[in-house]
């Protein structure tokens, strides 16, 4: 049907005659002649008709935009001055001899150029928001980082192997998907929160370096960074350590970086506890471009006055926190007003501050509502330990440990950015020594903070009967500019420490048969040490592509509300698929509101 793609026309090609196929990007008439810039993947081609050539200048003059076109001519120089240097086409444009109309489109329900449409819009008609020269970039580049992980990984020996979409639970700490047997009336399968039972039994299996390119689902709540099902590159190996997994890991992201963005990532990556993380950053996924650190203050504060400071400060659980703002004694009342506004959805009852007007003034300098409750020691260390200048602000958090923490981890980000303080470029940094377990207070019970299946720190093991909030894992996270783009582990691989872990979370031997009786049974017939990681391809795509929610880098993604207003899934089934399936809905679906 062509002889060549539009985006490949050039000079060399003066006075060829081509064939060449598209979309009519944008049509332009100037006086009798009509312009039309032809689309195809390669790129865009001024095709030019005019009435010499009668028959392909009556086709071109009823195109309309987004019409699939046939357009056979002559290419030719672009008259001097009418050049367009941001094409690769243009110094070039088609004289038509002959237009054919492939097929039509109807009046668009967006323009591709149209900035602001409504994403619901977009999403409504997919096929049209893909046909975007930024959605085209977009899935452009996320292929090319699924191939260059691919390319590194297949270098060192690594395997691609996939694993069951229609399987049992595996515990992510998310809602499963259920998908009804027909076969096995009443019982369902659960798709993959992600292929981790699997790749350890494959370890198992002696395959000692897995991958996959996996497709996980999660049924959890959605933000901008998550969506209901997503890609992971997983990755599980035999006989390495984590010193050794993680180097790897580090040089593949150095290679991916550097291959796709021509970006050089520091060496080695920093590595953080999770303690230090928190203690510093208040939390686990550090924005490092934001010079912005939380100090804590707790023990300035444990016989003030001030209630909101002394009360957190004598509790064992609570923390109180000063973040100073280097010039930010700057901020009016009603911008500090804002950000305390901004910080009650993160559980802050309150913002504390001081202004720092002169800083060798001591008590006279500063200007806040709180001073009177201060004494003039805690005051002088507090200016001491914070470190702050005339000019600065300092905030303060004072609650329980974990709302301080998210308070002012998110206050941190918000001042960053708003302040233009984030310096540019990339900061990955590593996060080590996570605790084994979280307490849940209202289950009354122990969790893990990644999954069951994490090894405990060798000499950690016995903390588990005795106290498992004490015991530290050999998990390590990998963070980029504040998200965490990817998250692993050290596995258990002995069945009776395995069994220690389960015990910790509730789960007795017949409740943990149940549920992963296969592993179990695994691990007792010659298991290597193993351990590994998955990344988060759709975050890595979206960051790199500088977009605001992985949306943007998924063909076909679901909305907040885990649909899809193109295909309208999920849809209702009709009763002889659910009687099929023994089912019986309790209540009719609501019409649906989509989004
Ligand atoms: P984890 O649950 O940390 O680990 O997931 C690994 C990475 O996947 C990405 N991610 C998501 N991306 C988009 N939408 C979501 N809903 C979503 N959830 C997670 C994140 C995250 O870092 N089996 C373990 C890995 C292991 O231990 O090897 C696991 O799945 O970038
Ligand atoms: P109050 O005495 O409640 O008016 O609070 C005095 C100052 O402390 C105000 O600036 C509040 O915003 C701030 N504040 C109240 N609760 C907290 C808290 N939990 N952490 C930090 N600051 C707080």
């Amino acid at each position: 049907m062509r002889s060549h793609d539009c985006g490949a026309i050039d000079e060399s090609l003066v006075d060829r005659q081509v064939t060449v196929c598209g979309w009519a990007h944008r049509r332009r008439d100037h006086g009798g002649v009509v312009f039309i810039d032809l689309r195809d993947q390669a790129g865009l081609l001024q095709v030019v008709a005019d009435p010499d050539e009668e028959s392909a200048f009556q086709t071109a003059d009823r195109v309309r935009n987004e019409f699939v076109l046939q357009v056979s001519g002559r290419v030719r120089r672009r008259p001097a001055g009418t050049e367009n240097p941001a094409l690769n086409t243009g110094n070039v444009e088609v004289y038509a001899h002959d237009v054919t109309v492939l097929n039509r489109a109807d009046a668009l329900p967006f323009q591709l150029d149209e900035e602001d449409v409504g994403e619901a819009v977009r999403l409504k008609h997919r096929y049209l928001d893909l046909r975007r020269e930024s959605m085209q970039g977009n899935l452009k580049l996320r292929h090319r980082v699924v191939k260059q992980l691919r390319a590194f990984l297949e270098e060192r020996d690594f395997v691609e192997i996939e694993t069951p979409i229609l399987t049992r639970s595996t515990p992510e700490g998310a809602r499963d998907y259920l998908v009804p047997s027909r076969t096995h009336s009443g019982r369902f399968f659960a798709l993959p929160q992600s292929p981790q039972l699997f790749k350890q039994i494959l370890m198992v299996s002696g395959f000692e370096r897995y991958y996959q390119i996996a497709r996980c689902f999660r049924d959890e709540d959605l933000r901008a960074d998550r969506q209901p099902e997503f890609t992971q590159l997983d990755i599980e190996t035999a006989f390495l350590d984590e010193a050794r997994i993680m180097a790897i890991m580090e040089s593949m992201m150095r290679a991916l970086f550097d291959e796709v963005l021509g970006v050089d990532l520091p060496e080695p990556f920093p590595i953080l506890t999770y303690r230090e993380a928190i203690s510093r950053f208040g939390t686990d996924r550090p924005d490092l471009r934001i010079p912005l650190e939380l100090t804590d203050v707790a023990d300035l504060m444990s016989s003030v006055e001030f209630k909101v400071f002394s009360g957190p400060a004598n509790s064992p659980t609570g923390r109180v926190a000063a973040m100073r703002v280097p010039r930010g004694g700057g901020l009016t009342r009603q911008r500090i007003d804002g950000y305390t506004e901004y910080v009650k959805q993160f559980g802050a009852k309150g913002l504390a501050y001081i202004k720092v007007n002169d800083v060798d003034k001591g008590r006279e300098g500063l200007q806040s509502p709180i001073l009177k409750f201060l004494p003039d020691d805690a005051i002088e260390q507090l200016i001491t330990r914070t470190a702050v200048d005339t000019g600065d602000l300092i905030f303060f958090g004072a609650d329980e440990a974990g709302v301080v923490n998210d308070v002012l981890g998110a206050l941190r980000v918000a001042l960053g950015n708003d302040l233009n303080m984030a310096e540019p470029g990339w900061r990955p940094c590593w996060v080590v020594d996570f605790p084994m377990f979280e307490y849940d207070t209202q289950a009354k019970r122990w969790h893990s903070l990644h999954h069951p299946f994490t090894a405990p720190k060798t000499d950690h093991i016995d903390l588990l009967a005795t106290d498992p909030g004490a015991a530290l894992s050999r998990a390590y996270d990998m963070t980029l500019n504040g998200v965490e783009i990817g998250g692993g582990s050290i596995r258990i691989h002995h069945p009776e420490i395995q069994q220690k872990v389960f015990d910790v979370m509730g789960l007795d031997e017949k409740q943990a048969r149940e549920k992963f009786g296969f592993l179990m049974d695994a691990l007792k017939y010659g298991a290597p040490p193993h351990g590994g990681i998955a990344f988060g391809v759709d975050r890595i795509a979206a960051m790199m592509v500088g977009a605001e929610s992985i949306r943007d880098v998924i063909a076909f993604p679901k909305t907040q509300k885990a649909s899809c207003l193109m295909t309208e899934a999920p849809s209702d089934v009709s009763s002889d698929q659910l009687r099929e399936l023994n089912i019986r809905l309790r209540k009719k679906p609501e019409p649906d509101k989509a989004t």
